[in-house]
C-alpha cells in the first residue's frame, strides 16, 4: 500500500532523506511539495522524518483536474464518510497543493461540503483556509485527524488528481518541547532545529530494514497505534561537533546508541546536561536500552574508543555573521572551518570501515543576494578517501538549508568511505 507525504518548506530535503531511508525507486514526486511513497504505511517511520509535515492514505486518484468535477466527487465521499462517522461533530478540512484555487475557492469546496452532510442531519465544522493548505497547528487542533476528523488532500499530478486523508501531522509540541526546554542551551553556538537534525541523521543512514518497527505503526480509519520504540542493537552513531547534543538527542530517540564529541569541555556539559534532562522527562521519548557516551575530543586527532557505523553532524560553522561579511573575515572564516573539518575526515577516515556513511552540515556562506561561498574540500573530497553520495530526487546543490535573510547556511554534504 502506497502512502502519500507532504514535504517541508525545503521539499529537497524531505526527498533526499525518503531516498535515503527507503531508495530512489520507492518514491514518485508528484508536484513540488508531495511525494508517493510505496512503502506500507505500517513501517513507514514519519516520526523520524525531519523534512516531511503530513502523512496521508490515498483515497483515489481522479483521471480529471477540473475543480468542478473533483467538487462532484467529494460531495459524493463526504457523503459515504460521514456515514462511517462516530456520532457527532464532524470536522472537516481541505488542502490544496499544485492547484492555482485562491484560499477562498478552497473554503467554498468546503462549505459545499458542509452544505451537503448537514443536509444527514450531522452538525459539521470546518478549517477555515488562510492559504490553500491548512498548516499542522490547523490540522492538530482542528481535531482533523481524530475519529471525526477528515482533512482532504487534493494533489495536481500532471493530469490527475490524487486525493488523500491526512493520518498524522508532524508533532509541533514535541518538536518545539524538545528544542526550546532544554536546559542547557547557547546561542552562540547556533540552535540546530531538530528536524534538521533528524534530516542529518537520515542522509547518514543506512536503508532501515523492512522488520524496522515504525513510530506511525498500524493504521485503522481514524487513528495511529503507535508501536514500540526500536532500538538499532550495534549501530552507533558518532557526532564529533556535538555542542550541546541536538544530532544526538533526536539520534537516541530514533534508536541509535550514540557517542558524541566536542573540543568545549561547557559543550559537552551541556550535550549530558539535555540528554539526562530528556531521559528523565515523565514520558521520555528515548528508548530505555539506548545508550549514550559524550567525551571532550579534538575531532581533528581523537581516536574514539568505539568505532561508529554512521557520523552525523553539524561542524563548526564559524561566526554567526549578521550582515555580508568583509572578504578579510570571510577567507578566515572559511579557512578556520575548512581546516578542522578537513582534519576530522582525515582523522577518521582511520577509524571506520569502508562503506560508513557520514552526513555534515558544513557552513556556506551568503556573499551576495544569488551567490554562495563553498568550503574548498567539496572540491577534494575524493582525494582525501571519499566518494560523495548523491541522490536521483535531489540535487547536491538544493540540499542547503537557510533561513531567509542567514549569512550563513548549512550544506548538507554526504559521504561514504572509498
Ligand atoms: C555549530 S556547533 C554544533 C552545535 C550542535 N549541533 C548542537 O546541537 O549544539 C559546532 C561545535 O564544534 C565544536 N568544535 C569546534 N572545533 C572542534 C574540534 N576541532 N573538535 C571538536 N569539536 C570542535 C565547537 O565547540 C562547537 O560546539
Amino acid at each position: 500500500m502506497k502512502s502519500l507525504i507532504i514535504l517541508g518548506r525545503q521539499p529537497a530535503l524531505g526527498l533526499a532523506e525518503l531516498e535515503s531511508l527507503y531508495g530512489p525507486d520507492k518514491l514518485k514526486p508528484i508536484e513540488d511539495s508531495a511525494v508517493i511513497v510505496d512503502v506500507d504505511p505500517s513501517l513507514l517511520a514519519f516520526d523520524r522524518l525531519g523534512g516531511a509535515v503530513k502523512f496521508a492514505k490515498i483515497l483515489t486518484e481522479l483521471k480529471t483536474v477540473s475543480w468542478d468535477k473533483i467538487g462532484d466527487f467529494l460531495a459524493q465521499s463526504s457523503l459515504d464518510r460521514s456515514k462511517d462517522l462516530a456520532a457527532g461533530k464532524m470536522h472537516l478540512g481541505i488542502s490544496v497543493y499544485g492547484f492555482t484555487q485562491s484560499p477562498k475557492q478552497v473554503q467554498l469546496l468546503g462549505l459545499k461540503l458542509k452544505r451537503v452532510i448537514r443536509a444527514t442531519g450531522r452538525s459539521v465544522r470546518v478549517a477555515s483556509n488562510h492559504e490553500d493548505n491548512l498548516s499542522s497547528a490547523q490540522v492538530i487542533h482542528g481535531h482533523l485527524c481524530g475519529p471525526n476528523g477528515w482533512e482532504l488532500l487534493l494533489v495536481k499530478a500532471g493530469k490527475q488528481t490524487v486525493v488523500a486523508q491526512t493520518v498524522k501531522v508532524q508533532d509541533i509540541e514535541a518538536y518545539t518541547q524538545r528544542d526550546r526546554n532544554r536546559p542547557a542551551r547557547d546561542s552562540k553556538v547556533g540552535m540546530l532545529p531538530p528536524k534538521l537534525a533528524q534530516i542529518i541523521i537520515n542522509l547518514s543512514a543506512s536503508p532501515l530494514p523492512s522488520e524496522t518497527t515504525s513510530s506511525v505503526g498500524n493504521i485503522t480509519p481514524n487513528q495511529l497505534i503507535p508501536n514500540s520504540k526500536s532500538h538499532f542493537n550495534g549501530t552507533l552513531l558518532l557526532d564529533p561537533f556535538c555542542g550541546s547534543g541536538v544530532v544526538l538527542q533526536e539520534a537516541a530517540i530514533m534508536g541509535y546508541d550514540c557517542l558524541g564529541s566536542d573540543i568545549d569541555q561547557r559543550m559537552t556539559d551541556y550535550a549530558k546536561t539535555n540528554l539526562d534532562w530528556l531521559r528523565s522527562l515523565p514520558r521520555s521519548p528515548l528508548p530505555k536500552e539506548v545508550s549514550t557516551e559524550i567525551l571532550r575530543a579534538d575531532a581533528t586527532s581523537y581516536i574514539w574508543p568505539r568505532k561508529p557505523t554512521l557520523i552525523a553532524s553539524e561542524t563548526d560553522l564559524g561566526p554567526p555573521f549578521g550582515s555580508f561579511p568583509s572578504n578579510y573575515q570571510l577567507e578566515t572564516a572559511i579557512n578556520n572551518c575548512n581546516k578542522i573539518i578537513r582534519g576530522f575526515l582525515t582523522n577518521i577516515f582511520k577509524q571506520i570501515d569502508s562503506g560508513t556513511r557520514i552526513c555534515l552540515a558544513l557552513p556556506a556562506w551568503q556573499v551576495s543576494q544569488t551567490k554562495l561561498a563553498h568550503l574548498p574540500l567539496l572540491d577534494s573530497i575524493e582525494v582525501i578517501g571519499y566518494n560523495r553520495v548523491s541522490f536521483r530526487h535531489a540535487r547536491d546543490e538544493q540540499l542547503i538549508y537557510r533561513r531567509p535573510g542567514q549569512i550563513v547556511a548549512r550544506e548538507l554534504l554526504v559521504l561514504s568511505k572509498k
